[in-house]
């Protein structure tokens, strides 16, 4: 690709809803304690949204607060683009229906989402780089938001003590030349070899009892609503993500000729505090150069990078100059990082 311009984070914002659940809250609904959930996971507690509130509702929140960051209009967004494994509707995006709530429809720039999970965020980040890169994008807003506790089953104490709700958001922009600031590289892969392994099993086209062939069989029409579950080989998982990550922040440090030592600050993808102390452990840096909130947020799936990041930020710790390293791992399974110098 013809790089023309190099892209600039140049605003983060994010949203969690208000109400809290604790380790206490869901230990009264299935079987499990706050010690189990602590030990294992580093989560204590996680954000519900609202009965109201939507995914698009979240995002819009997040992405308004990093416009603001940015000092940019909902005129000036020309690509709005939405990573989210829980959209509102199966069509129309997410991204479009954020577009109308903000006014950025005005601008008529393109707006999609995209789907990959926990990496989405990565994997969107990536996309809008590239926008900028080539000049299709001036002004990129790119969204992680998620609804993620609506496709839990509270039932299963394997997977609905790991996950939250939350929306983060960050504005890229093109630098001006010469700028040493911006998105060095980003890294992207997947594995569709280990599908079965955290997935929700219902959809669209594997809604086999809908159709024609019903109808001409004389069948009542299924239910209108489709109801899916995350299911998840936990132990799995957390091996292929442990060995992932590892290979990838080797990957992302090579391509651009840096050291670990080089790196200020790791912002992982909020998992598992046992996955992102791994990580840490492999770039040999001390918990204080991570961005955690994986405690107070657990996985928010394509929310959490940006969650973390916009956290980070706010409170001072991220400065200009800083090199920051974010990753992220998910089902598919995908994975990616991208380097930014701030
Ligand atoms: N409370 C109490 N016990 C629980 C429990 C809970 N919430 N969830 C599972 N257990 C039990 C299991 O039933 C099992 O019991 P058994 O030995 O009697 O069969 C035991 O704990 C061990 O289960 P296991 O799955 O081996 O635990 P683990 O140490 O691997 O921890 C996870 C489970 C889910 C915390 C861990 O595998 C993990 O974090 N995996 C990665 C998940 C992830 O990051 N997913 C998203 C990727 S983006």
């Amino acid at each position: 690709m013809r790089r023309l311009n190099r892209a600039r984070i140049t605003g983060t914002g994010s949203y969690l809803p208000e109400r809290r659940l604790t380790n206490d809250d869901i230990s009264k609904m299935v079987d499990t304690t706050d010690e189990w959930i602590r030990t294992r996971t580093g989560v204590c507690e996680r954000r519900l949204a609202a009965e109201d509130e939507l995914t698009s509702d979240l995002a819009t929140h997040a992405a308004r607060n990093a416009m603001e960051a940015a000092g940019v209009t909902a005129q000036q967004v020309d690509l709005v683009l939405v990573a989210t494994t829980t959209p509102d509707m199966i069509f129309p995006s997410t991204a479009s229906i954020v577009q109308k709530k903000l006014g950025a429809n005005l601008s008529q720039g393109p707006a999609f989402d995209l789907q990959a999970v926990c990496s989405g965020f990565i994997y969107a980040l990536s996309v809008a780089d590239q926008f900028i890169a080539t000049g299709a994008a001036k002004c990129a807003l790119v969204i992680g938001a998620e609804t993620f506790t609506r496709i839990l089953d509270w039932t299963d104490r394997n997977t609905c003590v790991l996950f939250g709700d939350g929306a983060g958001a960050v504005v890229l922009q093109p630098e001006p030349e010469g700028s040493e600031r911006g998105i060095l590289s980003t890294h992207l892969h997947a594995d569709g070899d280990y599908v079965d392994l955290l997935k929700v099993p219902t959809g669209v086209s594997n809604n086999l009892k809908g159709g024609v062939n019903a109808a001409q069989a004389g069948e009542p029409p299924p239910p209108r609503q489709i109801l899916g579950y995350t299911e998840m080989r936990g132990n799995e998982v957390f091996k292929k993500a442990v060995m992932g990550l590892g290979q990838l922040v080797d990957e992302t440090l090579a391509a651009n000729g840096l050291e670990k030592s080089d790196l200020d600050w790791l912002v992982p993808h909020q998992a598992n505090m046992r996955i992102i102390k791994s990580t840490a452990k492999r770039l040999k840096m001390g918990l204080e150069n991570v961005v955690v909130t994986v405690d107070r947020h657990g996985n928010t799936s394509a929310a959490s990078v940006p969650l973390a990041l916009d956290e980070a930020v706010r409170d001072g710790r991220i400065q200009p100059g800083h090199l920051v390293l974010m990753e992220a791992f998910g089902g598919g399974f995908t994975w990616g990082s991208a380097l930014v110098r701030w």
